[in-house]
């Protein structure tokens, strides 16, 4: 197949039972259930579950591996080293979460798999601690991981709604199809390197601005914009000089996507409960609105919506995660997808290996070349 420059857009690269992205209809389903049936209900563990499901021996239910999650979590925190905080924080905290991912092992088995799923939400919350210099806090495995995830970063018990809101976060981004990262996750699975491998590729793809480093910038953005009324200048401005809009367009979808509304639900329910600035969501909401009317004027060949990261950064800002975190905080719903997309490339398919087509010179023109 040809594919100068085409980004795969198009290419079948893997028959999975994982996830399933309608791009037309905006719809995203996760092992046979809707996103928007799931998003609002489901707590973390049940996602990991879910994808987990067929790709382990003997797979506790969701109550036991919650339970194995919150041993895997205090397992990480031990692996912490007394001179890593002085080492890391410098770092963006992305690639202290890496660096610290990096030391975890190879394997392929469960005890593995609840290592690297525990992992990133430990790190997260150490990495943003020492930061801001005060000590990491070490987890409560009594607790499930969403709520344990923000007591670790703020030391102190968060509400019930605040929980519910990084419970739909982690559930909404826990997979998607076959995304740059899955597959750098599937890529590195399919040489037999292991889990852990497959997960650092799939981190070190995710960080880059174009999948899931983009949340950070929406803040940015919305605080140049600084009021609803000024909205729209700023955006045609950042438009005209060539800026991509952070938060709007998707390789796949070209409908609204619909992790954005199941985040903009779980704002709304975190608002309710006096746990969102309204000045912001209304800042956001204009943002939205011109962005998007901009885009239709000026791209009008491509439909350009919304997408995931527009309302992942005002969710995750409300919980109060540093905007810098916010690649973090994907890695650590994301991870479960990855080892599921992993083990399901091990059982069911082959090394990896596509072609590329030499365009290069020929030896009598390098030849030549150099003679000159
Ligand atoms: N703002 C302005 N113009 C845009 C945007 C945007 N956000 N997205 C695409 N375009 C334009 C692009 O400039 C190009 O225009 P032209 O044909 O005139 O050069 C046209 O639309 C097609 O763009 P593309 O690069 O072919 O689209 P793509 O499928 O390769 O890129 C994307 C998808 C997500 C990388 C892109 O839309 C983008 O850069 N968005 C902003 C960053 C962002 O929000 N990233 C998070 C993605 S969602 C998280 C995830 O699922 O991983």
């Amino acid at each position: 197949m040809k594919d100068e420059d085409g980004g795969l857009e198009g290419v079948v690269a893997a028959h999975t039972v994982l996830s399933e992205v309608d791009g037309a209809a905006g719809r995203l389903v996760i092992r046979g259930h809707e996103l928007g049936e799931i998003a609002q209900r489901w707590h973390y563990e049940d996602a990991v579950a879910l994808l987990f499901e067929g790709f382990f021996e003997k797979l506790p239910d969701a109550a036991a591996l919650r339970s194995g999650l919150g041993r895997a979590r205090r397992e990480a925190f031990e692996r912490l080293q007394a001179n890593d905080d002085a080492m890391l924080r410098k770092l963006p905290p992305i690639e202290a979460v890496r660096a610290l991912m990096a030391r975890l092992p190879d394997g392929d088995e469960l005890a593995t798999a609840l290592r690297l799923v525990a992992a990133p939400a430990v790190y997260t919350a150490a990495v943003m601690r020492w930061r801001l210099g005060v000590q990491a806090l070490a987890p409560d495995d009594t607790l499930p991981q969403a709520a344990d995830m923000l007591r670790m970063l703020h030391g102190r018990a968060p509400t019930g709604a605040q929980v519910a809101a990084l419970d739909t976060y982690l559930v909404t981004v826990c997979d998607h199809g076959l995304n740059a990262s899955t597959f750098a996750a599937r890529v590195v699975a399919s040489t037999g390197a292991g889990l852990a491998s497959a997960v650092l590729a799939g981190i070190s793809a995710l960080k880059g601005p174009l999948h899931g480093g983009a949340p950070g910038p929406v803040l940015d953005a919305l605080d140049a914009i600084g009021t609803p009324a000024n909205a729209r200048a700023w955006l045609e401005e950042a438009v005209a000089g060539g800026q991509r809009l952070m938060g709007f367009g998707h390789r796949i979808y070209r409908v609204r996507d619909p992790r954005a509304d199941a985040l903009k639900g779980a704002l709304r329910r975190l608002s309710a409960d006096g746990g969102v600035n309204a000045a912001r969501f209304e800042l956001a909401e204009a943002a939205e609105k011109a962005a998007l009317a901009i885009l239709r004027e000026k791209k009008p060949d491509r439909a350009l919506e919304t997408n995931v990261e527009f309302y992942t950064a005002l969710l995750l800002e409300a919980l109060g995660f540093g905007r810098e975190s916010f690649t973090c905080v994907f890695a650590a719903g994301r991870v479960s997808g990855w080892i599921a997309h992993a083990r399901e490339q091990v059982k069911k398919g082959r090394l990896i290996r596509p072609q590329s087509v030499y365009v290069g010179p020929a030896p009598e023109e390098a030849e030549a070349a150099l003679a000159h």
